[in-house]
């Protein structure tokens, strides 16, 4: 069973998304299980306070490291081996590849921030900084949900037919999907590609082979291509 453990001060969150679709399957089969720690449990003062105004000034509020690493030490306590992921903007792009990575060890920390980050020392107590790209949520809950699902999905057992991951978008390094189409044959004009209907294997897949190419060309602009 692969385990997954959420520290979060919005536990709620993930309540919907988990009941729903692939994740729910696998939850109630058993190939996952999913425990949300509410970090708040781990304040210490009278009103559980988590976060605090940064030293230097400046706007907005951060998590405060003592119930932060409490509740990584606790998460820890439970699942020794598990591998634990702070999300932050400030952290290296999650990709398909990271992905398979977390389902090779035997479960994953998810650590959400929320107010404009974390007190920079919890970084010593984590494995890994994880973002999902270059924009600012509100909080790292969405991000974890994004990472939790991709990673749940590649679960041996869990998809109904194994071809299914493998042929995913980007399973070959940068590699979109090709386009698919199902029935009619043809909506308000346009019509499904005549190679696919030929029944002529060899030439659907070197079609869709040359689609995909096409596609990563036009759609991927790699951070290298970037000038700024
Ligand atoms: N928390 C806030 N923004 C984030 C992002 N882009 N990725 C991961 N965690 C985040």
């Amino acid at each position: 069973m692969f385990h997954a453990q959420i520290l979060t001060l919005f536990p709620e969150f993930f309540a919907s998304p988990l009941s729903c679709s692939i994740p729910k399957r696998a939850i109630s089969s058993g190939i996952v299980d999913v425990e949300c720690i509410q970090i708040r449990e781990f304040a210490t003062d009278k009103h559980s306070k988590v976060d605090d105004t940064p030293y230097g000034g400046g706007p907005g509020m951060l998590m405060k490291p003592g119930p932060v690493v409490a509740s990584i030490r606790a998460a820890r306590e439970k699942h020794p081996d598990t591998h634990v992921v702070m999300l932050t903007p400030s952290g290296s792009r999650f990709t398909q590849a990271k992905a398979l990575e977390y389902t090779e060890k035997p479960g994953i920390t998810l650590l959400c921030g929320r107010y404009e980050g974390f007190d920079e020392r919890i970084c010593d107590y984590v494995d890994e900084e994880i973002s999902l790209g270059d924009y600012v949520l509100s909080g790292g809950e969405p991000a974890a949900m994004c990472v939790l699902d991709s990673v749940i999905r590649l679960l041996p057992e869990v998809l109904g037919s194994p071809e299914s991951a493998v042929l995913d978008s980007f399973s070959e390094e940068g590699i979109l999907d090709w386009p698919h189409y199902t029935r009619p044959e043809e909506f308000e004009g346009k019509r499904v590609p005549d190679v696919l209907l030929s029944g002529n294997h060899s030439k659907i897949e070197k079609w869709r082979k040359e689609q995909a190419e096409l596609r990563s060309k036009q759609r991927h602009v790699k951070y290298s291509d970037c000038d700024d």
